[in-house]
């Protein structure tokens, strides 16, 4: 398998890379669907086996059965949970970055990989406002970006309370319901409680309704409060400024949960929402759903990295010339060690682009998903939940149940027309469009509306 034949090597190759070139430059992009495992099973058979299918068989196999059998996120009529839809120089960047073999952990195996990926840092950083000295590391996605600033928050705090003498040992973690959900699994997972936060009639955590939880349960149990720019549901940005004052009072750390929301930043029309975040000790936005990158991608963001590098920094003998030298090595500032240089597909883009064809690009997306809140309000079978702050709208089909909801969807999915599911809200079914995707138009979702008549 090793052996190094150059015509056999050049057919490998190219079967593979051919796909890859067909599938990025696809239009349309069809939007194939789940299929059962009975039918795989029949359709693909056993893939494994001790002499091995060849690759042309192989190909041929992940080419008519098995990618056909999974959702394409990038299609434009995928508006459900958050799609994902890179720019074609991203996802074809990510083909490169497979084939490279960079190590992307350290300074002295990648520097031009780091380098690279901490200018599109940087870039964010600064659409954030956070100060020069800010940094941080790709992490695979917000869930990860969660964990590992979290860990950063209580390892500070309690370190902090450890040479104050206060002998407390903070556990809790402030949120409100509309956090994602990835907070109480992390919460989970560090053996920490997530203590919850009353949210406003705008469902937005606030500094005085964060202040009356603190007083409440007693704020030297807390070492951090998670504030989200962006909830997954609805798209609600917490109201970051009053957060950060009440954060800043009592001493505790502020992360701001951007997976979602975060490429707001970059959006004029949006970006008051964001006021505060430039007080966040920790920020993640996730770029492969905003910001026109692959899966899976996070950009996590410290105010002061040394906390992180402190706190994350793996000790051990063969680590040592590492470790010890002055260099940036991202895996010092989240969980985990080896790491690919996933942060590579956007700064390629970014750099092919610039940052002014992403701010068109995510100003469009709020165009259409305006374009959507008024449609629903314009039809009287349906009616907006609430105004969509960023490029998420929720709304309810009048006269549906919970079934309706899942028929249409099943429908609509059979038909490979469009992927909506339903979601809920107070015990509510109801519906709801996540636009990230540029090629989603306007006549998309005219078209989607037409369907729940
Ligand atoms: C606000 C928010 N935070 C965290 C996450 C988790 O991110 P990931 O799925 O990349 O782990 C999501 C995912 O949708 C999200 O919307």
């Amino acid at each position: 398998m090793h052996s190094f034949d150059k015509d056999a090597d050049h057919v490998a190759v190219d079967k593979v890379l051919s796909y890859a070139r067909e599938r990025l430059l696809m239009d349309p992009i069809p939007l194939d669907g789940a299929q059962t495992e009975d039918y795989l099973r029949s359709a693909a058979g056993q893939t494994i086996t001790a002499a091995g299918l060849g690759s042309t068989r192989a190909m041929e196999l992940f080419e008519h059965t098995l990618a056909p059998a999974c959702l394409s996120t990038d299609h434009p009529r995928y508006l459900s949970f958050i799609p994902c839809a890179p720019t074609r120089e991203a996802a074809a960047f990510d083909v490169v970055v497979g084939a490279s073999s960079i190590y992307g952990g350290s300074w002295m195996e990648g520097a031009g990989a780091v380098y690279a990926e901490n200018q599109a840092l940087r870039w964010i950083s600064d659409l954030a406002g956070l100060p020069e000295s800010a940094g941080g590391v790709f992490v695979p996605g917000g869930t990860v970006g969660n964990l590992s600033a979290l860990v950063v928050a209580r390892h500070t705090a309690r370190a902090k309370a450890k040479e104050a003498g206060t002998g407390a040992r903070p556990y809790r973690i402030a949120a409100t319901d509309n956090a994602h959900s990835s907070v109480v699994s992390m919460a989970a997972v560090m053996d920490a409680e997530v203590c919850g936060v009353h949210v406003d009639d705008k469902l937005r955590l606030t500094g005085a309704e964060l202040r009356k939880t603190l007083e409440e349960n007693g704020p030297e149990t807390f070492f951090a409060v998670v504030a989200t720019s962006g909830t997954t549901n609805f798209g609600v940005v917490d109201d970051l400024a009053s957060v950060a004052e009440v954060c800043r009072e009592y001493g505790l750390w502020l992360h701001v949960d951007g997976a979602y929301g975060g490429a707001g930043l970059a959006a004029p029309s949006v970006r008051h929402l964001f006021d505060g975040i430039e007080h966040a000790d920790s920020f993640i936005v996730d770029p492969h759903k905003w910001l026109f990158a692959p899966f899976d991608c996070c950009a996590l963001i410290y105010r002061e990295p040394e906390l992180a590098r402190i706190a994350h920094t793996q000790e051990a003998g063969y680590l040592d010339v590492i470790t010890k030298s002055a260099e940036w090595n991202p895996t010092d500032y989240s969980i985990g060690l080896t790491r690919r240089a996933r942060g590579l597909p956007l700064w390629y883009s970014l750099a092919v682009h610039g940052t002014d064809a992403y701010v068109e690009a995510i100003e469009s997306t709020l165009e259409v998903t305006r374009f959507a809140a008024d449609e629903i309000g314009r039809r009287d079978y349906l009616e907006a939940v609430r105004e969509p702050d960023l490029s998420v709208v929720v709304f309810r089909r009048l006269g549906w149940g919970p079934e309706d909801y899942q028929a249409w969807t099943d429908r609509l999915l059979a038909e490979e027309f469009a992927f909506v599911v339903p979601t809920t809200f107070r015990g509510e079914t109801l519906t709801r469009f996540a636009i990230v995707n540029p090629h989603t138009t306007k006549e998309d979702v005219n078209a989607i509306l037409d369907t729940m008549v």
